[in-house]
């Protein structure tokens, strides 16, 4: 059992950055430290945030490939916040391959392949793809993660096999449904990663304190207060290149629908309800700006109506719960562990398999997994 984890990434963007430098920017974090700003288990089952190693990652941004990670995660579009400077991020000695391109990016109107005004994927006449499974294991990966962009159909499930063919733990952060459920006409991957004796955790991850958490909370409350909720949305807007992309809205079907389930399964009766990103403000860069409405009608029918706003940076935003996602998928590993991690998925993903009752009772079962309490 090896103390270090060894981590791949399909999808070196605003997400990507923010993970390579939490792992950086969290190196001095001792077991006993109890809280520590933005994570919600300093120390997870014996593991610390700087266990953690990213030993390759994949992507197509001509800005990208086949630069150390270490240098890649600032190349442009990236506009995450840069929590550790550019000049303070310690060389990694892992790379940026390129990656097989699918549907990870869209034609634009130029007739170039890109997911952003201002950057290109490679020439596909000129750059040869890796082959993923073959780097995975020539590093010694033992998880991959997926955080492609939304509407990476078959980009997704080219990484998600290239996992399986490596012995890869695999993380599916996007809302491409295939660890939650079986999408009809794929295969069933959760029985594939089962049969090879590897755990899969998924779809669509929840960030820390974001929309879909704060939208759920309070419809659970409206709920448990006897305020019935006659209808709600929530928009969305930002200036990262994961808003740019979702301005398509033939990208989006997944995720809308992995977002309105997220919030209307607390519900037991259905509502009138919109939610999506709403539109691409580049100006914002990685900043997120979130209005929630929920209309209720409560004591004598009379209306009680809640709005509330969210401003955060976004892409740091669901790194933090990567971080703990990584090292329960290491603990699997460790307790060999096959198939769909349940508590860590109700608690961690949009469009889990189960959704959970509460956040709160999800946390619990997380808890309960990590003393061994629960299987999976
Ligand atoms: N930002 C958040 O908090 C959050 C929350 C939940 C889910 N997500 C999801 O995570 C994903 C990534 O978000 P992001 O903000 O990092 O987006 P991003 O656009 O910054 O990053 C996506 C990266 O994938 C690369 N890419 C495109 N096609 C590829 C391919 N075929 N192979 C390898 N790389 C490829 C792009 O070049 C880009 O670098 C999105 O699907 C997003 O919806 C993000």
């Amino acid at each position: 059992m090896s103390k270090k984890i060894k981590i791949a990434i399909a999808g070196l963007g605003n997400v990507a950055a923010a993970i390579v430098m939490g792992i950086e920017f969290y190196k001095n974090v001792k077991p006993q430290d109890m809280y520590v700003n933005g994570l919600m288990n300093p120390a997870l089952g014996g593991y610390l945030p700087s266990d953690i190693q990213v030993v390759a990652a994949f992507d197509v941004a001509t800005t990208k490939i086949n630069k150390d990670i270490s240098e890649a995660i600032y190349a442009e579009p990236n506009c995450c916040q840069p929590i550790v400077k550019k000049e303070d991020m310690p060389k990694l000695n892992a790379l940026c391959y390129p990656g097989p391109i699918a549907d990870g990016c869209y034609t634009s109107p130029d007739g170039n392949l890109s997911t952003y005004e201002f950057f290109r994927a490679y020439n596909e006449s000129e750059v040869q793809p890796v082959d993923v499974a073959r780097v995975l294991k020539d590093t010694g990966a033992e998880i991959l993660i997926n955080i492609l962009p939304v509407g990476s159909y078959k980009a997704s499930r080219i990484y998600a096999q290239a996992a399986l063919d490596a012995g890869c733990g695999f993380i599916n952060g996007i809302p491409e449904f295939i660890i939650s459920e079986q999408v009809s006409g794929d295969k069933d991957w959760v029985a594939e990663f089962e049969k090879r004796g590897l755990p899969c955790a998924g779809d669509d991850i929840k960030s820390q304190v974001g929309a879909t958490l704060s939208h759920r909370v309070i419809a659970k409350m409206f709920l448990d207060r006897g305020v019935v909720i006659k209808d709600t949305y929530q928009l969305n807007i930002g200036g990262n290149g994961d808003f740019y992309n979702m301005k398509m809205e033939g990208r989006l079907t997944t995720k809308r629908k992995s977002k309105t389930s997220a919030v209307t399964c607390v519900l037991p009766y259905p509502i009138k309800c919109r939610i999506g990103p709403s539109d691409y403000v580049p100006f914002l860069q990685d900043k997120k700006i979130c209005y929630i409405r929920v209309n209720g009608t409560t004591y004598g029918n009379l209306p009680l109506v809640m709005d509330a706003k969210l401003r955060v940076e976004d892409s740091p935003n669901s790194a933090g719960v990567m971080l703990d996602l990584i090292r329960i998928m290491k603990i699997a590993l460790d307790r060999k562990i096959a198939g769909r991690l349940e508590s860590i998925s109700s608690f961690s993903f949009k469009h889990p398999h189960i959704q959970p009752p509460s956040d709160v009772i999800a946390k619990q079962w997380v808890q309960e997994f990590i003393d061994g309490k629960k299987e999976r």
